[in-house]
Formats: structure tokens, sequence, C-alpha cells
């Protein structure tokens, strides 16, 4: 398992730069929604890390939900199919929401999530992503903040997992998701 991590010295974003770039972001949102309350939605897993730390950068009255989706492969469609776990859909409607995710790569989930929160009737819906990774879009999606652009890789931490590990490293690096994890 170790073997597969590089160095905290190879981080391909460090600590800092997370901290730093959350922060901006956290100043951001606080100005575009000044004297509005905010439903901020976690999808989980991924995302909880950021969402903790970006909801503290934020200086405004907060609500808090998480959403859970799962995708698994299906032999009748050619891409995988989404399903929710957990729709948690309590304090959607008629309040201004803000989806955080962890990364967007084919942008497959985020569709799916904003099918189903537009559903809900909330006043507005805005997306706010920690990682893009463009060059694996299959479906347009407008992104409203964004931490960062990354490359055609496969990322762990900060969230992020392989295998469902690596999630609670401090920063985020390159794994290679062909070797085995075991
Ligand atoms: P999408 O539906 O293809 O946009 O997938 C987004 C989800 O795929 C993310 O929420 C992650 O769970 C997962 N994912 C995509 N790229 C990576 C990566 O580089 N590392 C870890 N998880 C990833
Ligand atoms: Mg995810």
């Amino acid at each position: 398992m170790e073997k597969l991590i590089t160095s905290p010295n190879k981080a391909l974003i460090t600590e800092t730069q997370l901290r730093t770039r959350i922060r901006e972001l956290g100043k951001q949102i606080s100005k575009d929604y000044a004297d509005q309350e905010l439903v901020l939605v976690c999808v989980l897993r991924g995302a909880t890390l950021f969402f903790a730390d970006l909801a503290r950068e934020i200086s405004l009255p907060l609500r808090f939900e998480f959403l859970q989706t799962s995708s698994y492969n299906d032999s009748t469609r050619p891409s995988k199919k989404i399903e929710f776990i957990r729709t948690g859909s309590n304090y959607i409607e008629h309040r201004d929401v803000l989806i955080i995710e962890d990364i967007i790569d084919t942008g497959r989930t985020l569709s799916f999530l904003l099918e189903h929160l537009n559903t809900l009737n909330p006043k507005s819906i805005k997306i706010c992503t920690l990682l893009n990774k463009p060059s694996r879009r299959e479906v347009p999606v407008s992104i409203d903040y964004t931490g960062f652009e990354v490359p055609n890789v496969f990322l762990v931490g900060y969230g992020l997992d392989y295998a469902q590990m690596y999630r609670n490293l401090p920063y985020i690096t390159v794994i290679d998701p062909s070797c085995d994890a075991t």
C-alpha cells in the first residue's frame, strides 16, 4: 500500500496550496452571496474534507445537506449507471444551493445530481468543485467555482480515494491505478 504513494514532497497540490485556494474560494462565495443564506450540499464521500474546510471559510448563515451516489457498470449501457444511496433533500426547496464536489471528471455524476436537485425546486443552484479534469468531460457542465484545474491523471488524497483508501492524506498526489492496491 505504502509504495503507491509518492512522498509528501511530490504532492501535486500541497497543504499550503489547498489552504490558500480554499480561503480565496470562501471569500468569493461569501461576497457573491452577501446578505443571503446558503445551503451547502456535500457530495459524499470524496468532498468531505473540502466541504469541512470550505464551510469554515464562508462567512454566511449556512445549512448543511449530504448526498451520496454510487455508480456501477451496467452491461446494457456503454457507460456507468449512477444511483442515489442518500438523497438528503430536506432543505433544498426555495433556497440558494451550492453543490460541493471533490472532482468533476466525465461530468456524469454532476448532471445526475443537478437533475435530481432541480426537481426539488431550489431558488438557485451553483456548483463548486475543488478539482476539474476537463480533458475527460463527456457531459457538458457549467462550473461556478473551481479550486484547481488538473491534468488527466488519477489523484488521491484530501478526500479523494483509490479503492476507498488514501482519503486522509492532507495533500493531493498522483497514483498509478494500474498498480495493485492490496
Ligand atoms: P464523473 O461523474 O466522471 O464526473 O465522476 C466524478 C467522480 O469520480 C468523483 O466524484 C470521484 O469520486 C471520481 N473520480 C474521478 N476522477 C478521480 C480521480 O482522479 N481520483 C479519485 N476519484 C476520481
Ligand atoms: Mg465523488
